[in-house]
């Protein structure tokens, strides 16, 4: 099995397709994720792409349609941003403790990294394909082929027209200053900073502007909420709340579950992340179960990438229950139980992250 350029602690979930997580410490190790350490979430093998072969084609509701080589991509005016991809699947593991999620990666809390995105704006190219505002969805579609229901497909998912002509959405050929791996989308990908990791279609072969969000398998059945009473039996896909904007989301990386630490100061760390453009403005920290809070140490706020905490605790002889939540600007917080969140394919959840630990 090929590493994929990934740190030998890396977790592989699954090693086709290439499914991995980094260990929770290393992850905060760093403000911006190495890409030794960046989880990779694929539905299907990496495709192979000729570089000189390679065209983006915009298309659909736009005056002037486009195929552009990378050169011609590679001239367009180039922007970076720094933004945390984070997968609507992760953190699944605290629901699957409740009642279990069948046929999906048992993300811990790491299906999360932050990079440096070095790329085109997706509505600098929107507008020179002529275009016009309106109540439209960018639907993007990857090269790669996911084998289901019989015919194979690529990967696919849109984010709406006014976030794209924000300038809020990138067509990334860069991660961290240098050229994408295969693994996370060579030559081209979308980062759709803030919305679920699904939108940030790697491996980018068009672009259509459409009146209504994607049809790919990937949005309208997959990446939808269901409440707890529904499961694979009984689903009606359209029902569904079609996932979009993240939620707010932290997690505490060290220390880790069970583990045994020395009685006395402690230090706590982990991430904290909002959706959808909203900053991470208080981070809570618990030593009893949620009882009592105190605040943790905040890094630098950038819009659409997470904050790393910290905070030092006291802790006594015995058991232990860390808890860790965050509040994002519309002061949105986290919810306290894990039980109500519970949805059979395993999305979103964002309870309050405990870890127990044994103090000697
Ligand atoms: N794009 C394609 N073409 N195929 C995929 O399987 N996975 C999506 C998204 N883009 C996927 C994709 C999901 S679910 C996530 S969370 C992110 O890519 C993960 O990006 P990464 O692998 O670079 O971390």
């Amino acid at each position: 099995m090929s590493d994929h350029g990934k740190h030998p602690d890396f977790i592989v979930q699954q090693a086709m397709p290439f499914n991995g997580e980094p260990p929770a410490a290393r992850l905060i190790e760093h403000e911006v994720t190495p890409l030794s350490l960046f989880f990779a979430r694929n539905h299907a093998p990496f495709p192979t792409v000729e570089p000189g072969a390679y065209r983006l084609r915009a298309q659909g509701q736009v005056e002037r349609p486009l195929s552009l080589s990378l050169d011609e991509l590679y001239a367009l005016p180039k922007v970076e941003i720094a933004a945390t991809l984070q997968c609507a699947g992760n953190r699944r593991t605290d629901l699957i403790a409740h009642q279990p999620v069948p046929g999906e990666v048992p993300w811990q809390a790491q299906a999360i990294g932050n990079a440096r995105w070095g790329g085109v704006r997706l509505g600098a190219l929107l507008e020179a394909a002529g275009v016009r505002p309106g109540d439209a969805h960018v639907a993007f579609l990857g090269l790669d082929q996911v084998e289901k229901h019989g015919a194979p497909f690529g990967f696919g998912g849109s984010v709406p027209l006014a976030a794209a002509l924000h300038g809020e959405v990138l067509l990334a050929y860069e991660m961290n200053g240098q050229p994408l791996t295969a693994a996370h989308g060579f030559p081209l990908r979308a980062v759709a900073p803030g919305r679920i990791g699904a939108r940030s279609v790697k491996w980018l072969r068009e672009i259509t502007v459409q009146a209504a969000p994607s049809d790919n398998y990937y949005q309208a059945k997959a990446y939808r909420l269901f409440p707890p009473d529904v499961n694979a039996g009984n689903v009606d896909w359209p029902k569904g709340l079609m996932l979009d904007e993240l939620s707010v989301n932290s997690a505490i990386c060290t220390p880790a579950e069970g583990d045994r630490v020395p009685a006395g100061p402690l230090r706590l760390a982990g991430y904290a992340m909002a959706g959808g453009g909203r900053l991470v403005e208080r981070v809570d920290a618990s030593a009893d179960g949620g009882t009592s809070w105190l605040q943790a140490e905040l890094s630098p706020a950038t819009r659409h990438a997470w904050r790393l905490w910290h905070a030092q605790i006291d802790l006594p002889t015995g058991n232990h229950e860390l808890v860790v939540r965050a509040w994002d600007a519309a002061a949105n917080t986290q919810p306290e139980r894990v039980a109500p969140l519970w949805n059979f394919k395993g999305y979103m959840n964002n309870a309050w992250h405990r870890v127990r630990v044994r103090a000697t």
